[in-house]
């Protein structure tokens, strides 16, 4: 087996195995600085008001939640996580792996910070683009501002 091919292969089982730390839960050095605006403009009113933007819309426990950017901060931004406590919904202090509403764009059940498990993906039943999961990313990662 060629260098190149062994190498690959290590890099595939370390991703697939979970070998050193979880990338998607580790802040870039220097995180382009995104809005709160930003985040609610470009991914939330496009991808989670069908659920999370009205009242009586599929989950009465969470509607309301998104409506407009000033409850969507509120109930949000440094907020406790209703259905995952000890989690933040977003964590101030820049810890994605504390932050429900990013362990959930990544997957079913991602296991966050104290093994904390966060249920189904978000957006249910789809899932964000690369471009749209960079933004919440980054946007946490410059302290959710
Ligand atoms: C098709 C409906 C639907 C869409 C679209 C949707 N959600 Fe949800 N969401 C739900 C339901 C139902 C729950 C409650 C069950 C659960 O916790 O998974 C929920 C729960 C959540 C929670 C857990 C809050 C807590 O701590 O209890 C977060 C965070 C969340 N959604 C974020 C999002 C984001 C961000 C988007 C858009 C990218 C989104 N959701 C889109 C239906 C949806």
């Amino acid at each position: 087996m060629s260098i190149s091919k062994l190498t690959l292969g290590l890099i595939v089982a370390g991703g697939l195995f979970g070998c050193g730390p979880n990338a998607d839960l580790v802040c870039d050095a220097s995180p382009t600085a995104v809005t709160t605006e930003k985040v609610y403009n470009d991914v939330i009113k496009l991808q989670c008001l069908s659920c999370h933007g009205l009242p009586g819309t599929a989950d009465a426990r969470k509607a309301g939640d998104y409506q407009s950017l000033q409850v969507f901060t509120s109930s949000v931004v440094g907020a406790a996580s209703p259905g995952y406590a000890p989690l933040k919904m977003v964590d101030t202090d820049k810890k994605l792996d504390n932050s429900t509403v990013w362990l959930k764009l990544l997957g079913d059940n991602t296991t966050g910070a104290g093994g904390k498990k966060t249920g189904p993906r978000m957006p249910e039943g789809g899932m964000l683009n690369a471009t749209q999961l960079k933004l919440v990313k980054d946007w946490i990662c410059s302290g959710a501002k």
